[in-house]
């Protein structure tokens, strides 16, 4: 159901009409099994998805009450800033938090095991980061590594297949967290020069909305990261390199921006539907991300890096 009649025609080679017919008999056959609603929902329907989406911390209590709660079931979320800002650090945590029993903010329920999918396209993965993590979070680290599946994926085909393959066992292994660390910088790689940029647009786009529709489908949470510059103006050489961003950003409910200066890190929440922008500072220690708290001689500085990173996000211009 994830597939569009277009998509079914293009990967078979049978025509449009027989595609849409495909696609209709699926949405039929799906909303008798319950999996899907009609097309035409009721507000009342909506909304009530909506509050039964759950949310599961990340690890400081400052981004949860930025977030409203924590980061959230049914809805992308993008991570973004510039190289070394967190985004790798921040995914680490989440792929741990989400395995906490639901009376500590993770999405357990029962002794349930929680699993996450995890694909790595620039080979960040960290497995003792995830141990450290674990411990930090009082969970056995064996188990808690037993409960994420990485693909390390070395080209955009590898990319969207993993993200394919992984939607086949979704429900049979409780998968509740997909994360892409990183979303687009393989596409970036690949497609290179002005005149591939529609063809990225393109690729970026199906691989995107694949992960929107499973978020939705499978009621999970789905990380992307992104990383940007905030400087346009130190983008050496190719200025179309970093184009790619504005595709995730259309696609994501909620977008995190991250940034690091001198001794601060900062998450601002950007464009989101329904929270007010807000921004905090929080830490990343051995345990993963934490609540910093700021001593009176710090405020000023962390305020100063806070409006800096508001800044950033007034100025991006294509990401
Ligand atoms: N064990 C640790 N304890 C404390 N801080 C750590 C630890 N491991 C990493 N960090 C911090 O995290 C930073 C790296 O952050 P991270 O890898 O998340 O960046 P990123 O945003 O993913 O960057 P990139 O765009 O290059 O992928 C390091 O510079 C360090 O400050
Ligand atoms: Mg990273």
């Amino acid at each position: 159901m994830t597939k569009s009649p277009y998509e079914i025609s293009q990967l078979t080679g049978i025509d449009s009409e027989a595609a849409a017919d495909l696609f209709f008999r699926a949405r039929e056959a799906l909303k008798k099994d319950n999996q899907i609603s009609e097309l035409w929902e009721m507000a009342t329907a909506i909304e009530k998805q909506r509050l039964d989406a759950k949310k599961f911390t990340t690890g400081a209590e400052a981004i949860d009450n930025m977030l409203l709660g924590g980061i959230e079931t049914d809805a992308i979320t993008e991570v973004y800033g510039e190289f070394g800002a967190g985004k790798s650090q921040l995914s680490h945590t989440f792929a741990v938090s989400v395995q906490l029993p639901e009376d500590k903010k993770g999405l357990s329920k029962d002794g349930e095991d929680v699993r996450v999918a995890w694909i790595d396209t620039e080979n960040t993965f960290r497995p003792e980061r995830i141990r450290a993590i674990a411990i930090r979070f009082g969970l056995d680290p064996d188990k808690v590594m037993s409960n994420i599946k990485v693909a390390r994926v070395h080209n955009t085909v590898e990319q969207m297949d993993a993200l394919e393959q992984i939607e086949k066992v979704i429900k049979s292994e409780n998968i509740k967290l997909i994360v892409v660390d990183s979303a687009i910088g393989l596409f970036r790689g690949e497609y290179i020069g002005r005149g591939n940029l529609s063809n990225r647009q393109g690729a970026i786009s199906r691989f995107v909305h694949l992960g929107e529709k499973i978020a939705m489908a499978y009621h999970l949470a789905v990380i992307y990261t992104n990383q940007v510059q905030s400087d346009p103006s130190q983008m050496f050489g190719d200025p179309t390199k970093s184009v790619g961003g504005r595709v995730v950003e259309h696609t994501s409910t909620y977008r995190i921006y991250l940034k690091k200066s001198g001794k601060f890190r900062v998450a601002v929440m950007k464009d989101s539907p329904h929270h007010p922008d807000g921004e905090c500072v929080y830490g990343v220690t051995e345990g993963g991300v934490v609540d910093k708290v700021l001593k009176e001689a710090e405020i000023k500085e962390a305020e100063k890096v806070k409006k800096a990173a508001k800044k950033d996000i007034e100025e991006e211009v294509e990401l």
